[in-house]
């Protein structure tokens, strides 16, 4: 079983590259399915998300090259219009392929995303949206069957909630429907806009990304581009609470604060030092911080959910008691039981996590549960004097590009090893 290895304690300091969104990658990879020639996407992080993304595509009869963080996808010659449940199971929102498939082959049969980690993950707003396009859609055996008899039909939709992924899937279908698409309590995430970059860079007619209406023109087709992906501002966030966690001070380039506000506001908030220009961004740590109001997560701008396990191990190093409620997904909390083997207290109640400050964080063994879950124990791992062992890091690998290099740049002690 391969583990990391944390021997904690040490103050981090240095300057780092954050790497490219997974979250805006993931669709960007999607749309590429539409373009009947090459896509250049720079900056797509190396990740076990994207490499499953990449099999979908290859599987649909893409040709796809990767060169590092540059992938080339030449959508030309797809024609193949069904994706396997074990492809499909590999990627947690594979259903983001579902308006790209149906788009460019007029049918497109897919298994229905099961519960993650993080709980039910139900699509009913994907599905109602593209049945509203003229998408008919039957739910047979786990599998998703979906055609278009008399094709894709602009349309104006309504979300009840700003469901990311909805967001992106309608985006992706209306692009070269007939006619004009209009989302209503559209998600305003900086990855929808990333989205929107690509493919207006393909020649899409989208306007309005990154505010709650979105309206997309239908075009007869889509052209080759180049692309560079965002940066990942949950990553972002993982290093600036490493550094403020161990009372160090660590840069980060090529990374714009504009996407990160709430994020921000909470590290200054407790006592963090920050400077940002466009492109940078730089916290200085201390060695005690103040307690801050009730963090809730929101939709983009609030507090995103994905940052709220790399913020709880902070609270830790705060006096007195700090909660965070998590508004987004029932099943976030599942790395608590893990963080509090590293001395914490923790309890939870009705999606609520209750703090109480502590001198010390203790060295512990501890399982990762989920992507960001994993990243708060490596967190508290390097807080912690002695050596800690996290394991089933595969959900860590699903975010996160070489985790422990950048943390050893830092000055960490961590390696992965075999155990
Ligand atoms: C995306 C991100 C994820 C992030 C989340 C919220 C990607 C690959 N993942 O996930 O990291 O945590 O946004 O910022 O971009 N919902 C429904 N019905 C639907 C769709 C969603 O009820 O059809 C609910 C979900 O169960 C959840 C909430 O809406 O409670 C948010 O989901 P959504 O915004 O769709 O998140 P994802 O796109 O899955």
């Amino acid at each position: 079983m391969r583990v990391f290895e944390v021997n904690g304690g040490k103050r981090l300091n240095g300057c780092l590259q954050v790497q490219g969104a997974k979250n805006s990658a993931l669709p960007i990879l999607a749309a590429t399915l539409l373009i009947r020639d090459k896509s250049i996407i720079h900056n797509c992080p190396m990740l076990s998300d994207v490499d499953a993304a990449i099999k979908i595509l290859v599987m649909l009869g893409c040709v796809c090259v990767r060169d590092e963080e540059t992938v080339i996808v030449d959508a030309s010659y797809a024609a193949n219009h069904i994706v396997s449940k074990e492809l499909m199971s590999e990627m947690r929102s594979s259903v983001v392929f579902l308006g790209a498939i149906v788009s460019r082959m007029g049918k497109a049969v897919i298994s229905s995303p099961g519960g993650c980690e993080l709980g039910p993950r139900p699509i009913d707003l994907h599905i109602s949206s593209l049945k509203k396009m003229g998408v008919k859609i039957d739910e047979e055996d786990g599998y998703l069957k979906c055609s278009a008899p008399e094709g894709i039909k602009g349309t104006e939709i309504s979300l009840a909630f700003p469901s990311v992924g909805a967001t992106e899937n309608i985006m992706i279908t209306a692009s070269t429907a007939k006619g004009t698409t209009v989302i209503n309590n559209a998600a305003k995430e900086p990855e929808i806009s990333d989205l929107a970059d690509f493919l207006n860079a393909s020649g899409a007619r989208i306007s309005g990304a990154g505010s709650n209406r979105i309206i997309i023109e239908g075009v007869p087709s889509l052209h080759s581009c180049e692309h560079r992906v965002i940066p990942d501002r949950i990553v972002a966030a993982t290093y600036l609470s490493a550094a403020a966690l161990t009372n160090g001070k660590v840069k980060l380039e090529q990374c714009g604060a504009a996407n990160m506000i709430s994020i921000l506001r909470f590290f200054k908030e407790i006592g963090c030092h920050i400077k940002s220009n466009g492109s940078c961004i730089e916290l200085t740590g201390s060695d005690s911080y103040k307690n801050t109001k009730k963090i809730i997560t929101e939709v983009y701008p609030g507090f995103p959910t994905d940052a709220g396990p790399l913020v709880v191990p902070l609270f830790c190093r705060l006096s007195g008691k700090q909660q965070i409620k998590e508004t987004i997904f029932k099943n976030r909390f599942r790395y608590v039981d893990q963080l509090n083997k590293f001395g914490c207290e923790i309890s939870l109640k009705d999606n609520t996590a209750t703090v109480n400050g502590i001198n010390n964080f203790k060295c512990a063994n501890a399982n990762c549960t989920d992507l960001r879950g994993g990243a708060a124990l490596v967190l508290a791992a390097l807080a912690a004097e002695g050596v800690s062992t996290i394991s089933d890091i595969y959900h860590i690998e699903r975010g996160y590009c070489k985790l422990d290099r950048n943390l050893k740049l830092l000055g960490a002690d961590i390696k992965e090893s075999e155990i």
